[in-house]
């Protein structure tokens, strides 16, 4: 059974949502099982288990925010080296979305230069301010965890 961490930051509670979609995909693969934490816990966290990690967080003013640069920092001092690492985020406006998920990727190349990166990473939709998550994104979010799987079990 592979391990997959899902860490989230969130401030309405969507990107939690589609990573708790993510997760579901992920475990539906049934050879791989998911767990789900806000940023917050990462400091606590014993990474040396998880085959695979996944940073999600919300476009904020066109960037990812300070919050998951923040946890990605946290967590490749605790080791990435050889993970299969990937982002996500969730945005309301598709023409000035800025793009969180690659700036979460790029941050992860720096912070982690020894993980592997699956990209490109999902970009999901809200459809207000502070949400919802817009009707497309649940299906989106567990196939492109079952897509991490595939190439976790590659
Ligand atoms: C301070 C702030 C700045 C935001 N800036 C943008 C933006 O530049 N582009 C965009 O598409 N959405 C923007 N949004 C909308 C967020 O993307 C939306 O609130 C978020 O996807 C919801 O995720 P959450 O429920 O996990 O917090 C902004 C939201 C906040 C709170």
């Amino acid at each position: 059974m592979k391990k997959v961490l899902v860490v989230v930051d969130t401030k309405f509670g969507n990107t939690e949502q589609v990573g708790r979609e993510i997760a579901a995909g992920i475990e539906e693969t049934g050879v791989a099982e998911c767990k789900v934490i806000g940023i917050k816990e990462v400091k606590s966290e014993d990474f040396s288990s998880y085959d695979g990690v996944l940073f999600g967080g919300p476009v904020h003013a066109f960037r990812a925010t300070r919050g998951i640069k923040g946890a990605i920092k946290d967590a490749a001092n605790k080791g990435l080296d050889g993970k299969l690492v990937s982002s996500f985020d969730t945005h309301q406006s598709p023409g000035h979305k800025g793009n969180a998920a690659r700036q979460i990727e790029g941050e992860v190349g720096k912070k982690a230069p020894g993980a592997k990166i699956f990209t490109p990473g999902l970009s999901a939709r809200v459809d207000g301010y502070e949400g919802p998550l817009n009707a497309a994104e649940p299906a989106r979010a567990r196939e492109f965890g079952k897509r991490f799987v595939d190439e976790l079990t590659e």
